[in-house]
């Protein structure tokens, strides 16, 4: 073989290629990267977010030395109407203390030695008189890690702070908030923050989990989602709306807590705020989504001429983001605290959407967009892959619209990954480029890890078509799992990466900026064939030089009944590349065991693919 590169040749530009997704699912905010200790925080909690959840949920109440108490929530005069609930603790004997105890995530709150945390809390009395509250974070057999005092008075609520700092270090505290006074006591909002946050920010995040991610070296973040971004109901006022970024930032009492789609509660604590000024901290490009009014999983469509206020939301978002401080946006931007512009590139419209309102609505939004801020690279979206019509629909309309990108999403097994690395090869440096939001093979395993590397070469290789690529998910508390694999997991104390994580790490670390021209000759085509099933047919791509026939066995293993299909690859037609789709089978859903053997060609091999579910999945 002889392999020559030629050095002076700039091929297509790498840009801003591998960077990562945040979701909140799994925890990956409240009791992940978002570093509050206390969880249910504001009493929010509600069967809506989750079935076993009530106001109370990760509270308990305390009762110490004769003290007898009733613990109630109430909203009849509430710190702010977009939280409305609130615990009242109704002291009949103070005994030795009386009041509620907070659980935290996973085993407790962790605390380690030596460190500070700030309590704060917004309360109130039913009388004037001050009261000394006792503020304690204990092991649930009773030893006392932290513990401070704060003086609650006055029939206002007002916002209470204290200092903590560890004596000892565990893991299981709880957080006690303690009286000794008969009569009322109204509390909101209970936290409690590590001083330590990354950056040392307030209202920050958590430093190991933050850590890991700045040494990833992502070139964009995607946030806040996925799913969680499109699901819910069309009234940004109610708590079970879609995620609208407006209602992410200012005082944190202002923000409603929300139903999350993946079965918890969102604090927003977490808001865009402090997404944009966390892209900054770790140099990663933001790429936010927006929801295009249009809730594809329950059918939830924005009338076309209430449209308005979606695409404001777009368009404020960008001023927000990049506006002088003397725009209604920017001046918002700047009293949160950072005058200066986040240097918003692109904006994402959509999530995997499936469905006609989806690209009617897209269009309105892409043209609102450009029409303003001509410089922003919009995101369209691909609808799931590779689901024919839909995923057709969403090039379609990015070519008609003139998007910059494609959003595709696929999680798929190592063995596609491997037989698919030049899936981008035939895609055109003239369209849109692909922005690869989610993908990954499922397994947290090295040969996952492998497969993905080996994938990232071909998405690398065809920058003129790939532009952005990210794996998904990111974060995952081992207590609160709804998804994996994930790149790094954690519990409240502990941060593991992952294989995958590292292979991230690895071509992120070294991201070029232009692809080499490089001309390799005499080392053959690959071997490999690729398989696929879409909609009970199986497909087979092979290089048509080296393996021209094949013969394919489906066994179905549900009956046992075997197919054997022939397959030439010489009837391989210029429009689907080297893929061919075979008439397989009627059977609708069925495991399979897919074999397949080249007959002719130098040597014969024989591909195994195991079980794999046939529904509209690469094998
Ligand atoms: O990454 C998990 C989910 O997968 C995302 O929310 C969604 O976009 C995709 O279906």
């Amino acid at each position: 073989s002889r392999l020559s590169v030629s050095l002076d040749r700039q091929g297509a530009a790498l840009g801003d290629l591998f960077g990562i997704f945040f979701e909140d699912l799994n925890h990956a905010a409240d009791g992940g990267l978002y570093a509050e200790l206390v969880r249910n925080r504001s009493f929010e909690f509600d069967p809506i977010d989750n079935r076993s959840y009530h106001a109370l949920t990760a509270w308990e109440k305390v009762e110490r030395g004769g003290g007898m108490a009733e613990i109630s929530i109430q909203t009849d005069a509430p710190l702010n109407v977009k939280n409305p609930h609130y615990a009242v603790i109704e002291v009949a004997a103070g005994g030795d203390g009386v009041g509620l105890m907070n659980l935290g995530f996973n085993s407790g709150i962790p605390l380690k030695e030596g460190e500070r945390y700030l309590f704060s809390m917004y309360a109130k009395r039913e009388t004037d008189e001050a009261d000394l509250l006792q503020i304690i974070v204990e092991t649930p057999d009773g030893a006392v890690l932290a513990e401070a005092e704060v003086a609650v008075a006055g029939k206002e609520w007002v916002k209470y702070e204290a200092e903590l700092i560890a004596k000892t270090s565990s893991h299981s505290g709880r957080l006690l908030i303690l009286t000794k006074r008969t009569g009322s006591l109204a509390l909101d909002m209970v936290s409690l923050f590590p001083q330590a946050t990354f950056r040392n920010r307030p209202n920050g995040m958590r430093a190991d989990i933050a850590q890991l991610l700045q040494e990833l070296k992502p070139k964009f973040m995607r946030f806040p989602g996925g799913c969680l971004v499109h699901d819910g109901s069309l009234n940004a006022d109610d708590r079970n709306s879609m995620y609208r970024w407006k209602n992410t930032i200012g005082p944190l009492h202002e923000r409603p807590a929300r139903r999350s789609n993946w079965g918890y509660n969102q604090t927003l604590g977490l808001g865009y705020y402090e997404y944009f000024q966390f892209c900054e901290d770790i140099g990663a490009k933001p790429i936010p989504v927006l929801p295009a009014g249009y809730d594809p999983h329950h059918k939830r469509i924005v009338p076309l001429d209430e449209l308005g206020p979606w695409i404001d939301d777009a368009l404020d978002l960008i001023e927000f983001a990049n506006g002088g401080v003397d725009t209604v946006w920017g001046a918002k931007r700047a009293e949160l605290g950072h005058p200066q512009p986040f240097g918003l590139e692109y904006i994402a419209i959509g999530n995997e959407e499936v469905g006609e309102p989806f690209f009617e609505r897209y269009a309105y939004f892409h043209k609102a967009i450009k029409e303003r801020y001509p410089e922003i690279k919009i995101i369209n979206s691909s609808g799931p892959f590779p689901a024919g019509g839909e995923y057709e629909r969403g090039w379609a309309s990015a070519r008609e619209n003139g998007s910059d990108y494609v959003d595709e999403h696929y999680y798929v097994s190592p063995e596609w990954m491997l037989a698919n690395i030049d899936r981008y090869q035939s895609f055109s440096a003239d369209d849109p480029k692909v922005f690869l939001g989610e993908y990954a093979s499922w397994g947290n395993t090295y040969y996952n890890a492998l497969a993905e590397a080996a994938y990232m070469t071909g998405l690398q290789n065809n920058a003129h078509a790939v532009g952005l690529a990210c794996y998904a998910p990111l974060l995952c508390n081992v207590d609160y799992v709804n998804w994996k694999p994930d790149l790094i997991w954690y519990n409240n104390h502990q941060v593991y990466s992952t294989a995958n994580y590292y292979v991230q790490q690895l071509f992120m670390h070294h991201q070029g900026d232009y692809l080499l021209d490089v001309q390799a000759e005499g080392l053959g085509e690959p071997q490999f064939a690729k398989v696929k099933a879409i909609n009970g047919k199986l497909a087979l791509g092979a290089n048509p030089d080296t393996a021209r026939f094949w013969d394919i066995q489906l066994i179905n293993n549900e009956t046992g009944e075997k197919q054997l299909l022939q397959y030439d690859t010489a009837n391989v037609s210029e429009t689907n590349s080297k893929w061919r789709e075979l008439a397989a089978t009627d059977w609708e859903h069925y495991t399979v065991t897919f074999k397949a053997r080249r007959l002719q060609g130098d040597k014969g091999f024989e591909l195994s693919f195991g079980e794999q579910d046939s529904g509209n999945r690469y094998l």
